[in-house]
């Protein structure tokens, strides 16, 4: 009798060890993914904090707007209440959009804005930024459905790497310094709505968009585009005109060389028509 019941004890205590063990580890592995979870969550949005860090240290203030900027807070979602800020949900620092339209902010294209990985809205618009944008434009803001850097002093080419920003459906570009032609391949852009490259220095030909609500306005005052919805490209006739002109230079220079060989032969003639006479 004893010895069942020791027996039985002893399989208890087995079973228990057994279960035990393994509710520890269960509990341990919980504890594992939960910290995993929170880690990558926490990770995520530190990389956003950090994004505005890096914003706000490589552009110029004068007028100190991003003075509501300020970093360290624990506090869940503080970075959605800087002023232009806005978040994906209030209590995450997760950042939506960047509107800071007017700010006077100098400097160039913020490159440390790639760390706002879901970033989809960005309008720097009338402030004074300048220097070329970045030709590598779709690693930095990949996801961007709106892009507004109208009324600063960017200059140099529009990048051919804006048409590999997918989602673009508005993009305005207008009263800047641009140079250049308008890449070929901004057509692929197919969600795009708005789009503007008004005030700017572009020339060449316009390529054709898929949407009707671009008009002539939004190429208004360049140097030289031309097509669609502009005046028509002048290079064919202005092709002809070159060939006219060469022909004309050319006839011109033949009758020169005509006369002066004529002068010289009859020159020749009356020289010779002198020497034997005398
Ligand atoms: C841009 O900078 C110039 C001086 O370089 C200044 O006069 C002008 O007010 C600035 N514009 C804005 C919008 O801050
Ligand atoms: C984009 O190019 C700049 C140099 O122009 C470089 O510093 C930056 O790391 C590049 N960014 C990405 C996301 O490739
Ligand atoms: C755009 O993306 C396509 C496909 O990923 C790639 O082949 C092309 O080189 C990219 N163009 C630019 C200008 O980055
Ligand atoms: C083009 O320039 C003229 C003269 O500066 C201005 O009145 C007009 O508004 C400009 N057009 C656009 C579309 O900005």
């Amino acid at each position: 009798m004893w010895f069942e019941s020791l027996h039985q004890s002893h399989h208890f205590i087995r079973y228990m060890m057994v279960v035990g063990s393994r509710l520890v580890f269960a509990i341990f592995l919980g504890n594992c993914l939960c910290l995993l979870l929170l880690r990558t969550l926490i990770d995520a949005n530190q990389a956003d904090v950090d994004c505005l860090r890096t914003f706000k240290s490589q552009v110029e203030d004068p007028n100190s707007y991003l003075s509501s900027w300020v970093f360290g807070n624990e506090a869940y979602g503080y970075i959605c209440k800087f002023s232009g800020v806005t978040c994906w949900h209030d209590d995450e620092n997760r950042v939506l959009s960047i509107k800071l339209s007017g700010y006077g902010l100098r400097g160039v294209f913020p490159l440390g804005i790639k760390q706002c990985s879901d970033l989809v809205g960005l309008d720097i618009s009338r402030n004074n930024f300048s220097g070329p944008l970045p030709s590598n434009l779709t690693d930095v803001i990949p996801l961007v459905t709106t892009l507004d850097l109208s009324f600063n002093s960017f200059t140099g080419g529009i990048p051919v790497n804006i048409a590999n920003i997918t989602f673009l459906n508005s993009l305005m570009l207008q009263n800047n310094q641009f140079t250049g032609q308008l890449p070929p391949e901004l057509v692929k852009l197919g969600r795009l709505k708005t789009f503007s490259v008004a005030n700017n220095r572009l020339s060449g030909p316009i390529p054709t968009f898929k949407s009707t609500s671009i008009n002539s306005e939004n190429f208004a005052n360049n140097t030289g585009l031309c097509g669609k919805p502009l005046d028509e490209c002048k290079t064919a006739s202005r092709g002809k005109v070159v060939i006219i002109a060469a022909l004309g230079g050319f006839t011109v220079a033949a009758f020169v060389v005509g006369i002066i060989l004529g002068l010289f032969c009859s020159s020749i003639s009356v020289e010779r028509l002198l020497f034997k006479r005398s």
